[in-house]
């Protein structure tokens, strides 16, 4: 039941810190300790390389969740479009595991893979918000995202439960190997806090329909950029953007606007300038002064700390391997908005189904 809410969209996006404190418990233990289960560590311990395989914003929540595995649990990780891998399999390393995750858990481009790797007998994981669905079900071992069920087709609680889920088996695999990286990172503090940092970011809706109802309402066609998790972020912006409200929307790498991109910038296109890592702020910056300079109209996501004056909204500060759990929100919300205000139904939008059964 939506309730009050006008859409289940708008309701899923406010659930976010609840989903992720419910996952807290779920899977934190009172002593702080991540709660997996032992077979399913000695099995990703084993592995040489993990293969995350998946579609859409699934595939987007992977590519986030990659440098969380490769920094706490010092294992290589590849990210592959369900559709694309089972047809054109790379070299797998010698000990590969392959992780599955899906919100539906139905979804036919990700099943074919798992066929395929399972009559190879490696070893596989699939994390879903339907714990009885199929892929939960063929899969050597399942993990729950506890998001409730997500009736919008637009994906929003699933994509944070699924990056926040990947956080905490990182960090248990990252302490059952020993790595000091993962002992020494308080991650239950952490989610603790990006749950108190989505509130505030939920809490921003009139600034965002304000910056929908000066940049987006009537554009066709709008950019995200960022890099490292920003670009990620910027990916799945693009996704939910294009997904509800028929803006033709692209996300891409800051720094690779100048190798191309920027050709298509337009007086008054929209640019989303997503900013919450230190280290590349400045450059982003640039490249985002570029395509002002170009007739660009830049909106600003800055987190707290890289703030300048004239950002459109500011971000939490937070771990910057968590920055997608707050980043997305207020992306989300400019979907939303953009898809509301044309008049769109945001919850079905055309030629869309919320589980995909078919190849
Ligand atoms: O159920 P899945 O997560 O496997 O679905 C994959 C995609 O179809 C899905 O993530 C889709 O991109 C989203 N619903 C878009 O918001």
């Amino acid at each position: 039941d939506k309730g009050a809410y006008p859409y289940y969209m708008l309701k899923e996006i406010d659930e976010q810190p609840a989903v992720l404190r419910r996952l807290l418990t779920a899977y934190v233990k009172p002593d702080g300790h991540v709660d997996m289960p032992a077979n399913l560590l000695n099995a990703l311990a084993a592995a040489d390389r993990l293969y995350f395989v998946a579609a859409g914003t699934s595939y987007h929540a992977s590519l986030a969740a990659a440098p969380m595995f490769e920094e706490l649990a010092h294992v290589p990780v590849s990210v592959h479009l369900a559709s694309e891998f089972g047809y054109h399999m790379p070299l797998l390393s010698e000990r590969p595991m392959f992780i599955f995750l899906t919100q539906s858990g139905e979804t036919a481009d990700i099943r074919q893979v798992l066929v395929k790797v399972k009559a190879q007998h490696l070893p596989t994981l699939t994390i879903t918000n339907v714990p009885t669905s199929t892929l939960a079900r063929e899969a050597d071992y399942a993990l729950s995202l506890h998001a409730g069920p997500e009736i919008a087709v637009a994906s929003t609680k699933a994509y944070t439960a699924q990056v926040a889920t990947c956080s905490l088996l990182a960090k248990a695999l990252g302490e059952y190997k020993g790595v000091a990286a993962a002992e020494q990172l308080d991650l239950f503090h952490e989610l603790s806090m990006i749950a108190d940092a989505q509130q505030s970011q939920v809490d921003e809706k009139e600034v965002i329909h304000t910056i929908v109802k000066d940049a987006l309402a009537t554009t066709r066609n709008a950019f995200y950029i960022g890099r490292g998790s920003d670009y990620y972020v910027a990916l799945e912006a693009a996704l939910k953007l294009k997904e509800i409200s028929y803006v033709q929307a692209e996300g891409f790498a800051a720094g690779e606007l100048k190798h191309g991109t920027i050709a298509l910038i337009e007086k008054d296109t929209p640019v989303i300038a997503i900013i919450t890592d230190p280290v590349t702020a400045a450059h982003t910056r640039a490249n985002a002064s570029e395509t002002a300079a170009r007739g660009a109209k830049v909106i600003t996501l800055a987190a707290k700390g890289l703030a300048a004056p004239g950002d459109d909204l500011e971000l939490a500060d937070v771990h910057p391997l968590l920055s997608p759990l707050a980043a997305i929100i207020p992306c989300q919300l400019l979907a939303y908005y953009t898809s509301m205000d044309r008049g769109y139904d945001v919850d079905r939008p055309r030629n869309l189904a919320k589980s995909v059964t078919v190849e």
